[in-house]
């Protein structure tokens, strides 16, 4: 592996991370967690999602969030777009980055977005003509990548395929989500390396949720196969309220730990991030799920 190298960070902990929990978090301190991640580096966070409120009640406040964020100007705040009227309701708010999402799995697909996946594809082509017109960048996730709560084992072919589709509408990247934390590093390779084979490695993100404690491995496995964007959660926050069991994404801490370990440069500021991840897990009264988090916080005490 090139060490002179660096990984694009997409932190997705104010979104993925926060779209789960229970009780309402305040917007301010959404917008405080938003600004303080970006502070710490972070160049691509994501901020909320213009969803139906009725189905994420926690990100109800998508367009207060955006209205009141203070923004970087070399920071991107994608936001996530479930169809038209999420588009629209992004645009008004200011968004200038949008990431639509599918599923390589149909059951997910249907009780995630209540749409089949090629329902999904076609509702996206006009938003994607839209944002291309308004100058807006797309990104695309692929949900359910190596297993699905529902349908159990997923076909690498459908993989391949809702991950070309998204490339051929126009997402300049395509993440690749492990929703459920199933993945273990030669399956990921594989994934990676299948899909890779069909749109441009550089134009691929991984996203892996840590249910089972193999994500830094996987990221590594993945790493080794060319992979340069990583999708992470500060405090490893979250979970996806329509895949039951599922936890946060892979720390972003523990993320960049392990990247500037091993000589590839993340442009972030860990200790200020760690610091970041240490006040919102209090904030949420959670444990925080950063190991590097926990340890440089011991290590001041
Ligand atoms: P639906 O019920 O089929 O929508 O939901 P509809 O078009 O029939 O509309 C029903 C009502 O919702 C209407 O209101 C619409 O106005 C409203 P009513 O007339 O009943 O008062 N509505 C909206 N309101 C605000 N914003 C909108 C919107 N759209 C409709 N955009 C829908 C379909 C897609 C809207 C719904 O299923 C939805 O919002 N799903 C989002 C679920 C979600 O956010 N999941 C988590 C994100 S994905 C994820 O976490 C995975 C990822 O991290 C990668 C990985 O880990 O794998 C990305
Ligand atoms: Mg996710």
């Amino acid at each position: 592996m090139s060490t002179a190298d660096s990984v694009k960070i997409v932190e997705v902990g104010a979104r993925d991370g926060l779209q789960n929990e229970k009780q309402v978090v305040p917007t301010d301190i959404k917008i405080r967690l938003i600004e303080s991640l970006a502070a710490s580096g972070l160049r691509h966070v994501e901020a909320t999602s213009f969803v139906s409120p009725k189905w994420i009640p926690q990100l109800a406040d998508a367009a207060d969030v955006m209205a009141q964020l203070n923004r970087l100007p070399h920071v991107s705040y994608p936001v996530l777009v479930p169809n038209m009227q999420g588009y629209e309701r992004a645009r008004a708010a200011g968004a200038t980055e949008i990431a639509i999402f599918s599923a390589a799995s149909e059951a997910f697909n249907q009780r995630n977005i209540n749409a089949s996946i090629d329902e999904s594809l076609a509702r996206f082509v006009p938003i994607v003509q839209a944002a291309a017109a308004d100058g807006v960048h797309v990104r695309g996730y692929v949900s359910t990548v190596l297993g699905c709560p529902y349908q159990g084992e997923v076909p690498l072919a459908d993989v391949v395929r809702v991950s070309a589709a998204l490339d051929e509408l126009g997402c300049y990247e395509v993440s690749l989500g492990d929703t459920i934390g199933v993945g273990t590093p030669m399956k990921a390779r594989e994934m990676f390396q299948a899909v890779a084979a069909v749109v441009p490695s550089e134009r691929l993100a991984v996203h892996f949720h840590d249910t089972r404690g193999q994500a830094l491995a996987n990221i590594y496995a993945c790493l080794e196969v060319g992979a340069r964007v990583v999708d992470s959660s500060v405090a490893g926050l979250g979970g996806c309220p329509y895949a039951r069991g599922a936890t946060g994404n892979v720390a972003t801490e523990d993320v960049v730990y392990m990247l500037e370990g091993m000589g590839l440069s993340t442009g972030v500021d860990l200790e200020a991030l760690a610091a970041v991840g240490r006040w919102i897990s209090t904030q949420l009264g959670r444990n925080n799920g950063s190991k590097v988090g926990v340890a440089l916080g011991a290590k001041q005490s």
